[in-house]
């Protein structure tokens, strides 16, 4: 398949037109920010990891159930993928408080919920992708009630299958970001990345972090923490 004009580059990748209008090439670059863009910095050989990781977790989600946006691995850093128009949600499943929930509502990090919580931002760089509830995201028109639903149930699904994929090896998956896209024909799939760029991943044991918040809150060992959680993955498919 040939890369042809490049259509857009964010912040993580560069999406590629082909020449069959119904399919693009991703392209994982090693940029990394944090904050909305304010922070910047390099993950060596994050792009590598990130495409690889999330090709295989979603061939793997696909089997379950859970339709996707992927077709190829075309390189280490490129992959063919289902065109889709973004629905501009960011869909947030989260286990254990972190991150933004323990900010927001004054938890500690590491309190574990009897239940999964999803919840969803409004993709919106300008407004800082401020969180949403469902009756605005109907408000905005991001989505009809089917599709909210849809990317509900599909949200759940992912996690209950990732939870336990990751606890095979080792790994608590604490939280993570997801977004979803229509084909042409409407159909709902699963897009973007699965990645520790999007993810919260502790190890079983120690809990030390194995994802994207080394970069984010400066502790260092970022590039470790990635070929360390790769490294399972690939063992734990071998
Ligand atoms: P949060 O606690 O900062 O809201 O993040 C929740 C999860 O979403 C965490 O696994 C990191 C991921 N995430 C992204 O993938 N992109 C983002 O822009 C943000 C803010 C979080």
């Amino acid at each position: 398949m040939e890369q042809k004009e490049l259509l857009y580059e964010g912040k993580a990748k560069k999406v590629y037109a082909t020449d069959d209008p119904q399919q693009l090439i991703v392209a994982y670059k090693d940029d990394a920010t944090a904050f909305n863009g304010l922070k910047k910095g390099t993950i060596t050989g994050k792009g590598v990891i990130n495409n690889q990781m999330s090709n295989l977790l979603m061939q793997r989600l696909e089997k379950a159930g859970v339709p996707t946006h992927y077709i190829q691995e075309l390189s280490p850093r490129e992959t063919l993928v289902k065109k889709v128009s973004i629905v501009p949600l960011e869909v947030i499943v989260r286990n254990i408080a972190a991150g933004s929930f323990s900010k927001r509502y004054g938890v500690d990090e590491g309190v574990v919920f009897d239940a999964p919580t999803l919840e969803f931002s409004y993709k919106n760089d300008d407004l800082g992708d401020p969180l949403i509830n469902t009756s605005h995201a109907l408000a905005l028109k991001l989505a009809t009630p089917e599709e909210l639903e849809t990317i509900r149930k599909y949200a759940l699904q992912v996690n209950d299958f990732l939870k336990q994929l990751w606890s095979e090896c080792g790994v608590i998956l604490v939280d993570f970001k997801l977004e979803f896209g229509r084909l042409s024909d409407g159909t709902i799939v699963l897009a973007d990345e699965i990645s520790p760029d999007t993810c919260r991943l502790w190890d079983e044991k120690t809990h030390e972090k194995l994802d994207k918040d080394r970069f984010r809150r400066d502790m260092g060992g970022v590039e470790d923490a990635y070929e360390q959680v790769m490294s399972r993955l690939r063992q734990h498919e071998a």
